[in-house]
């Protein structure tokens, strides 16, 4: 197994740092990419962060995982909450699982509380910015 942590996201996180500031930040997936790379890099793993709005490609990632992945450190998105589909592909990987949600999601409207993710997450981050990706890749780091 090849010490790299897959970092998924789901629908719209590729505007992020343009995307509702007040909610998500000013921060990108680039500046995700770069915090995380430095502590997993200092632990001796790799990151490889992903986006995709198509619900379908992060199942095929969550495959492609099974056999490339230490763990899954996951922000689905919108998908968080109704998506019975990344569920099952989550339930198909059988090493470590971190939900992030860059907002504090049970502050928010009431279809944000549920997540499928979380009933096959390892752990949950929530409403610590881009700092849940670094602190889940930390995390990591002492799982793998
Ligand atoms: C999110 C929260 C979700 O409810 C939302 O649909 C997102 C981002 C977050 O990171 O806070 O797209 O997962």
């Amino acid at each position: 197994m090849s010490k790299t942590v897959y970092i998924l996201n789901g629908p719209n996180l590729n505007l992020l740092g343009k995307r509702q500031p007040e909610i998500y930040g000013h921060d990108t997936l680039d500046d995700v990419e770069a915090n995380c790379s430095a502590v997993a890099n200092a632990a001796g793993f790799a990151v490889k962060v992903l986006q995709s709005n198509y619900e379908g490609q992060i199942v095929d990632w969550i495959h492609e995982a099974r056999e490339q992945a230490a763990a899954i450190i996951i922000n689905p998105g919108a998908l968080t909450h109704y998506s019975i589909a990344v569920l099952d592909a989550l339930n198909t990987f059988e090493r470590p699982v971190i939900e992030v949600h860059i907002s504090q999601v049970h502050k928010r409207e009431s279809f944000r509380h549920h997540s499928y993710v979380s009933l096959r997450a390892d752990a949950v981050m929530a409403g610590f910015g881009i700092n849940g990706y670094t602190l889940a890749t930390s995390h990591v780091a002492t799982l793998i």
